[in-house]
């Protein structure tokens, strides 16, 4: 989700827990998920959130055999009507893609889909867009020929690439940065230099987060001047209110527990 623009933000797909996800993979600030239940129930407020804040939103029914296929963001790359299908880059989430390709073929009708190839990896929440200026990540899932993918896309629409390098305690990109409207990125003190974004256009800021609120970090802005936030993270919600946003607090521990931040479980297209 973090490829589109606030005024894009119309219709999101989401997919469904499946009854696999107690394996789903967990390294980063995951500790595993326990309870399936209390997981399903928070992805269904997540989906009752986006619904409230007039998103029109689609579930995708789960693939058991894929304990991570909620995590849709990483499966498709969304850029102003186009699709870059990514080769993702662990290989137990590949096969997560086709039923995800199909149903954006099927939504997005004319839409231009490119697929990558060959050697080229990368994940979906390795991307994050401020305006017309979009970063990726240099991570464990998106090497070198996936970025060059990924610029060749954004060349031929007239925007701009800068590469960030993914500290290995991060899994992706949008772990530890967000963009909650089109002029702000939210990330944690200590993980990337303070010139990691370069230099932005006027009225456009990154505002740095005390580390402990890392995850906190990883928000979705909607249209109306909301934002979904992780419940927990205080000095997030205080900037954020400051800044005139009306913020809406979700409890996304079981979602966390797999290394999953509110953006990962949706595409907006
Ligand atoms: N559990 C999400 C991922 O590792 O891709």
């Amino acid at each position: 989700m973090a490829t589109v623009r606030l005024d894009q933000k119309a219709r999101a797909l989401i997919r469904a827990i499946p009854d696999s996800y107690h394996s789903a993979l967990a390294k980063f600030f995951g500790t595993g998920p326990k309870d399936i239940e209390t997981a399903r129930k928070q992805h269904n407020a997540y989906k009752s959130a986006l619904e409230s804040a007039g998103i029109e939103v689609f579930m995708l029914e789960a693939d058991h055999n894929h304990p991570d296929c909620l995590f849709v963001e990483d499966q498709a790359v969304i850029i102003d009507g186009h699709v870059l299908l990514p080769v993702p880059g662990h290989p137990s989430r590949v096969n997560e893609q086709p039923p995800i390709a199909d149903f954006l073929v099927r939504e997005m009708g004319g839409a231009q889909i490119c697929r990558m190839s060959g050697d080229a990896r990368m994940d979906g929440g390795d991307i994050l867009r401020l305006g017309d200026i979009f970063f990726v990540g240099r991570s464990t899932r998106t090497n070198d020929l996936g970025i060059e993918e990924l610029r060749d896309l954004l060349s031929h629409l007239g925007h701009e690439l800068r590469v960030i390098d993914i500290p290995e305690q991060a899994l992706h990109l949008t772990s530890i940065a967000s963009t909650p409207t089109d002029e702000i990125i939210l990330a944690p003190e200590g993980y990337l230099p303070k010139d990691a974004f370069g230099d932005l256009p006027n009225g456009c800021k990154v505002i740095w987060m005390p580390p402990e609120e890392t995850y906190g970090c990883n928000t979705i802005g909607l249209p109306g001047q909301k934002v979904l936030v992780a419940e927990g993270y205080p000095e997030v919600e205080k900037t954020l209110t400051n800044l005139g946003l009306e913020t809406i607090k979700l409890d996304f521990s079981e979602i966390r527990a797999a290394d999953g931040s509110l953006t990962c479980c949706s595409l907006f297209y």
